[in-house]
């Protein structure tokens, strides 16, 4: 369809050639989270614009320029969620989740931002999310890290670096937000179009600017560490504490801010220089002020999110194989083998309910067939010829070596389960 309808720009199809990849990578996520007795939530796609407005921040890329927000028919203004620890927070207020109670959930889903596409950047991509509530100690922090290096471990992923940092309190902030405002206003002529924009909006962004034309007055930009506060300072030592002694490698980046307002002490990501540009395949934080900001009780919270399409893409480069063909193809010559065909594979899927086996039909001459059995990836052809039928057997071909052999019909879910390590 050469000119037809085409999906929306940076909206891709996952196409079946892919979708083993992902089931692998999603599959693992589950498992490893569960390890650690996570739960999963599921959350709607659609929100109320306010949402995104008052969490993430009016201010950040997100929010000015990214949203898809539309007014619906009732006239209410609705945004498809551009992340998920927004909709984790209003859902968790909603349902009387937070109080006095510990939550480890996740998630998993598309998320949607009209950025300007390119590998690794997409306007729906899927994220996998984890959000930690009612634990206000470092302990959680490093379990959320200890839990991510488990994951790049399960999945073979390697040369993934750590980057930590901490933004101290709200309050601590505004001090440290007034100063780079004076520093980078008496610097205004070496500003480029995005930092004067944010200049008064949102400073704390110019410090992640990836401008090299920026990054000497960026380097001579005050550090926040002179401003943390000292109960900050401890719960950051506590974590870097722990990671020592987990053998966590890791780099203490000042200038790591992340793009969302919500944050507070630490934040943290993995990266990767496998991406070109589109580095950053996790990132989060704590965000210990967001719920009371929405006018529950003050409950510290913490979570991360990955992007899968990134991940899938680093896996596609580790080349990853992940098994997807069929064990067996059954062939079938006649109408009565084909009738027959379809019983028999019903019986061998009640022996063998983990047995992928593929029937062929459609018809075809055996010649048509052997190729759809070759191109489906089979170990095995199983075949039902009108000789077969008559002598209640078939005769399973080994498509790797060639190898062919008469097997009676009740024998040969054993046959296949030998073979098969069922
Ligand atoms: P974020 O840094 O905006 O954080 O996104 C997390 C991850 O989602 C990124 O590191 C990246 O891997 C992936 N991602 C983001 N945008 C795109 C895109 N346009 N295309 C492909 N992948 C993308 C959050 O969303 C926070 N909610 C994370 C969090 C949870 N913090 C605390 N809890």
């Amino acid at each position: 369809m050469a000119k037809g309808i085409q999906s929306v720009k940076g909206m891709n199809d996952i196409l079946p050639q892919d979708t083993p990849l992902w089931l692998y990578l999603e599959d693992t996520v589950r498992r490893v989270f569960e390890a650690y007795g996570y739960q999963q939530i599921r959350l709607p796609v659609l929100e109320q614009t306010a949402l995104f407005q008052r969490s993430i921040g009016e201010a950040t890329d997100i929010v000015e320029k990214e949203m898809y927000t539309f007014e619906d028919r009732g006239g209410d203004s609705l945004t498809l969620r551009p992340e998920g620890t927004a909709g984790t927070v209003r859902a968790g207020m909603q349902h009387g989740l937070f109080h006095n109670q510990i939550q480890r959930l996740w998630y998993m889903g598309p998320m949607f931002r009209r950025e300007r596409p390119q590998k690794g950047r997409y306007r729906q991509f899927f994220q996998v999310g984890v959000e930690c509530f009612g634990m206000p100690g470092p302990d959680i922090d490093a379990e959320l890290i200890l839990m991510t290096r488990r994951l790049w471990k399960a999945l073979g992923l390697e040369g993934l670096t750590l980057q930590l940092n901490t933004l101290g309190t709200a309050e601590t902030r505004v001090r440290y937000r007034e100063d780079l405002i004076r520093y980078f206003s008496a610097h205004k002529d070496a500003l480029d179009e995005d930092s004067k924009r944010r200049l008064h909006k949102n400073p704390l962004r110019i410090l992640d600017s990836k401008n090299p034309a920026m990054s000497a007055l960026i380097s001579e930009a005050p550090t926040f560490d002179a401003y943390l506060d000292d109960d900050s300072t401890r719960h950051f030592q506590g974590l870097c504490e722990i990671l020592d002694q987990a053998g966590v490698a890791y780099e203490v980046n000042p200038r790591l801010v992340r793009g969302l307002d919500y944050y507070s002490k630490t934040v943290f990501e993995w990266i990767t220089d496998q991406l070109g540009a589109q580095g950053t395949v996790c990132g989060g934080g704590r965000f210990d002020g967001l719920i009371e900001h929405f006018g529950g009780r003050p409950t510290p919270a913490i979570g991360f999110a990955m992007g899968l399409d990134r991940l899938v893409e680093l896996l596609k480069d580790s080349g990853k194989d992940v098994l997807s063909a069929p064990d067996a193809y059954l062939i079938a010559m006649g109408d009565k083998a084909t009738k027959k065909a379809l019983v028999l594979a019903e019986q061998l899927r009640d022996q063998l309910p983990f047995l992928r086996l593929v029937t062929n039909c459609g018809d075809g001459s055996y010649k048509a067939q052997f190729r759809r059995a070759d191109k489906s990836g089979a170990r095995y052809a199983i075949i039902l010829g009108e000789e077969e039928l008559e002598k209640v057997s078939v005769s399973i071909k080994d498509l790797r070596d060639g190898q062919q052999e008469r097997v009676a019909q009740d024998e040969i879910a054993a046959w296949l389960k030998q073979r098969l390590e069922y």
